[in-house]
C-alpha cells in the first residue's frame, strides 16, 4: 500500500482524488497547496481514500509519504522540485514522483527537472493522461494482429479542445509558457505519436524528423472576449497567446525507416458542449476513432429549470452550457485515462521502476512543443535531424512564451 501526498490542490488534483477511489494498493493521506488543501483533505477523507492531512511545507509533506504529485501550476515546477530534493536529502524516502504535463515550460527548465529526479534516485512519472484512455488502449490491443500483419498505423490525427482555461496563469504566457499549445498541445502531440508506435515498442521508440506548425489568436484577441478577459485579470492585448494551432511532426521507424505523421490541433475557441478529445489513427487497411463527446449518456435541462442547475461541469469537462440537451458522461476520470495512469505508476513504483511514461519522456514531448514554436516564429519546417537545430532548441524559449506574442501572432493586436 502506497501512500500518496498531492502538491497542489486544484482542478487536476481533484480529479485525481476522484481517481484514486478506482486504484488498488493506494491511499491519499498529504495534501500540500496554499490553496484548497483542506478542502480536498476533507474530500478524501470522506470518499475514505486515507486520511489526507494538510502538510504546511513540501518537505513535510515528502517525509510523511511514499509518492508525491506535483499537481501545481507550471510555473512553480523548479521551485518544488528543489524543495522534493531537500526533503529527500534530508531524510524523505520517497519511491516515486509524479509530474502532471507539461513537464516544463521550455527544455532549460525540462532538463533540470529531469536530471534532479536522477540524481535522486527516485522512479518518475510523467502523467499524460490520454495514452492511457482505455478506448485508445482498447482499440491498440483489438487491432494488434491487424497492425503484425498490415504495419503500424501511418497517420494520426489528435485534437483537444475547449472554450477556454478555468484560471488566469494558464491565460499569462510567461507563467504557462505560451498558450494552447503548451497547454494542450502536449497531450495531442503525445496520443499523436503513441498512436504511431509500433505495438510492443516503448513510447519514445519512433524518430521525429521535422515540425511544421500555425498558430493565431483567432477568437480571445478580438470583442467581447478580449474584455471578459480583462474582467479576469488577463490582457492579451499586451500579452497575447495562441488559442489556435496545428502542429505536423513527421515521425521515422528506426528499424525500418518508415515514415508517419502525426497531426496536432488544439484550440480554446472550441465553443461546443464541452471538451472533445479526438483521435483518428489510419494503417494501411485499418482505422479507428476516439470521440470523447459521443456518449451514451445526455441530459435535457429546459428553460423553466435553468435557473436551478448548480455546476453543469458535473456532467462534462469545460462544459459551456447548463440548458437544452447537454452530454452526460458517467466516468470521466476513466474515460480521460487518469484511473489507469495511476495503475501504470503503482505498479511500477511499488516494483521500484519508472511509469510507463517517465521524465525523459516528458522532457520528449516538451522538446516537440518547442519546436512546434520555433517552427511558427520562424515560418518554416524545423528539421530534427540537424544537431544545430537540437543544440538551439535545448536554449530557446519562444516569443511567446516571453510575452512578446504580438509579434508573432495573427490576429493579436
Ligand atoms: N491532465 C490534464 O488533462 C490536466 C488538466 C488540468 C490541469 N493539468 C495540469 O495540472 C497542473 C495544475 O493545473 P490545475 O488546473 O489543477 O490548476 P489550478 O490553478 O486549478 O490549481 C493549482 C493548485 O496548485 C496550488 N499551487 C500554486 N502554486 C503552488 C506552489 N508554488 N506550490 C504548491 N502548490 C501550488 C494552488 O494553490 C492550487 O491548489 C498544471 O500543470 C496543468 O497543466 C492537467
Amino acid at each position: 500500500m502506497l501512500s500518496i501526498g498531492m502538491i497542489g490542490a486544484g482542478f487536476v488534483a481533484g480529479f485525481h482524488a476522484k481517481s484514486l477511489r478506482s486504484v488498488r494498493n493506494v491511499k491519499l493521506t498529504g495534501v500540500c497547496a496554499p490553496k484548497g488543501a483542506k478542502e480536498l483533505a476533507r474530500a478524501a477523507r470522506k470518499d475514505g481514500l486515507g486520511g489526507a492531512k494538510v502538510y504546511k511545507t513540501i518537505e513535510e509533506l515528502c517525509k510523511a509519504v511514499d509518492v508525491v504529485g506535483i499537481f501545481a501550476p507550471n510555473f512553480a515546477r523548479l521551485d518544488i522540485m528543489r524543495d522534493i530534493a531537500r526533503a529527500c536529502e534530508n531524510g524523505a524516502e520517497l519511491k516515486g514522483i509524479i509530474c502532471e504535463k507539461p513537464l516544463a515550460r521550455n527544455l532549460q527548465e525540462a532538463d533540470v527537472l529531469a536530471r534532479m529526479a536522477k540524481a535522486l534516485h527516485v522512479p518518475t512519472a510523467y502523467f499524460e493522461n490520454q495514452i492511457h484512455m482505455p478506448s485508445i488502449v482498447e482499440a491498440r490491443q483489438q487491432l494488434a494482429a491487424v497492425e503484425q500483419t498490415m504495419g503500424a498505423a501511418h497517420l494520426a490525427r489528435s485534437a483537444e479542445e475547449h472554450g477556454g482555461p478555468h484560471e488566469p496563469w494558464f491565460w499569462d504566457p510567461t507563467q504557462q509558457g505560451g498558450g494552447v499549445c503548451c497547454d494542450m498541445g502536449c497531450h495531442s502531440i503525445a496520443v499523436a505519436m503513441y498512436i504511431l508506435t509500433p505495438s510492443g515498442r516503448p513510447p519514445d521508440y519512433l524518430e521525429p524528423i521535422s515540425v511544421t506548425a500555425e498558430m493565431a489568436l483567432l477568437k480571445w484577441g478580438k470583442e467581447p472576449w478580449l474584455g471578459r478577459l480583462k474582467e479576469r485579470g488577463v490582457d492579451y492585448s499586451a500579452t497575447p497567446a495562441e488559442d489556435y494551432s496545428l502542429v505536423t511532426i513527421e515521425f521515422r521507424d528506426p528499424e525500418t525507416g518508415v515514415v508517419s505523421v502525426a497531426q496536432a490541433t488544439n484550440s480554446w475557441m472550441y465553443d461546443a458542449p464541452g471538451l472533445r478529445l479526438l483521435m483518428e489513427a489510419f494503417g494501411p487497411g485499418y482505422s479507428y476513432e476516439v470521440n470523447s463527446l459521443r456518449s451514451p449518456g445526455g441530459m435535457f435541462i429546459s428553460d423553466a429549470a435553468a435557473a436551478a442547475v448548480g455546476d453543469s461541469e458535473l456532467a462534462l469537462e469545460k462544459s459551456q452550457a447548463s440548458r437544452g440537451a447537454l452530454i452526460l458522461q458517467h466516468n470521466e476520470p476513466s474515460l480521460y485515462g487518469y484511473i489507469d495512469e495511476w495503475r501504470d505508476a503503482i505498479a511500477a513504483f511499488e516494483n521500484g521502476k519508472d511509469a510507463l511514461l517517465n521524465f525523459e519522456y516528458g522532457r520528449t514531448v516538451t522538446m516537440l512543443i518547442m519546436a512546434a514554436y520555433m517552427a511558427h516564429e520562424k515560418k518554416h519546417k524545423i528539421d530534427l535531424t540537424d544537431p544545430k537545430t537540437l543544440q538551439e532548441l535545448d536554449r530557446y524559449v519562444p516569443l511567446i512564451q516571453q510575452g512578446k506574442g504580438g509579434k508573432v501572432l495573427l490576429g493579436a493586436r
